[in-house]
């Protein structure tokens, strides 16, 4: 048995990407389509799927939220034991791709990772919702839990014991910034000639290249 999905397919019409557009920093770039992508009504318009490896080469994905983005890079926030978290201590390379299919387009950032401040964890962990904290500690990300119920258990235990008082963030929690190394910019278009333009550091400068579809 198998499901044939070969006639399942969208010709991209939305829009072009000409080297002239370009912002001559990718973050800014990133900026501008992050906002379009909003004003679009994109839906979770801050996923993006991050991609680790083990060191020695064994990759693993999932989808994590863009919580700022400025000339350091991109900063997601996670438990540093969960399955990515040791991942990325091991091998900090990572890349990150949003998909905004309200205006055709992807970004793919290929950098290398490192722990955000503790200052800009500790401030972010307490700027979420009073619940979102207590999930925080509540779960061993990433780890086998024998069923819903123990982690509910945890999370009503640890409601309880921080009833009147500020939820400690713990160690093991907080974010990491991705500092990118290339930023490629990709609009669909007609015939599968879709726009590629790639931003490449070299030291402190961005070169760009256009990339074949
Ligand atoms: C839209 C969306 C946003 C998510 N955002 C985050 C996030 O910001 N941080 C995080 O740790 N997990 C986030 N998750 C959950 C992750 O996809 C994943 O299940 C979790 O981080 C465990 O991944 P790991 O076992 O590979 O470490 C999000 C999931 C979705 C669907």
């Amino acid at each position: 048995m198998s499901t044939n999905l070969s006639d399942i397919r969208r010709s991209y019409e939305q829009g072009a990407l000409h080297r002239r557009d370009l912002d001559p920093d990718p973050i800014k770039q990133f900026e501008k389509w992050l906002s379009e992508a909003i004003a679009a009504g994109q839906v979770e318009a801050t996923a993006m799927f991050l991609a680790t490896a083990t060191k020695d080469g064994r990759p693993s994905g999932r989808v994590v939220l863009l919580k700022r983005v400025g000339v350091d890079g991109f900063v997601f926030f996670t438990n540093y034991q969960s399955q990515k978290g040791q991942e990325i201590e091991s091998n900090p390379q990572v890349e990150a791709c949003f998909f905004w299919d309200k205006l055709e387009r992807t970004v793919r950032v290929h950098g290398r990772v490192t722990r955000a401040s503790e200052t800009e964890s500790e401030e972010y962990f307490h700027k979420r919702p009073r619940l979102s904290q207590i999930g925080a500690l509540a779960s061993n990300q990433s780890n086998p839990v024998e069923n819903r119920q123990v982690l509910e258990q945890q999370f009503a235990d640890l409601e309880k014991r921080y009833e009147n008082n500020d939820i400690p963030r713990p160690a093991h929690w907080g974010g990491y910034v991705i500092a990118p190394e290339t930023i490629e910019f990709w609009q669909g278009r007609p015939s599968r000639l879709h726009d590629r333009l790639r931003y490449v550091k070299h030291s402190d400068t961005w070169q760009i290249e256009r990339l074949a579809p």
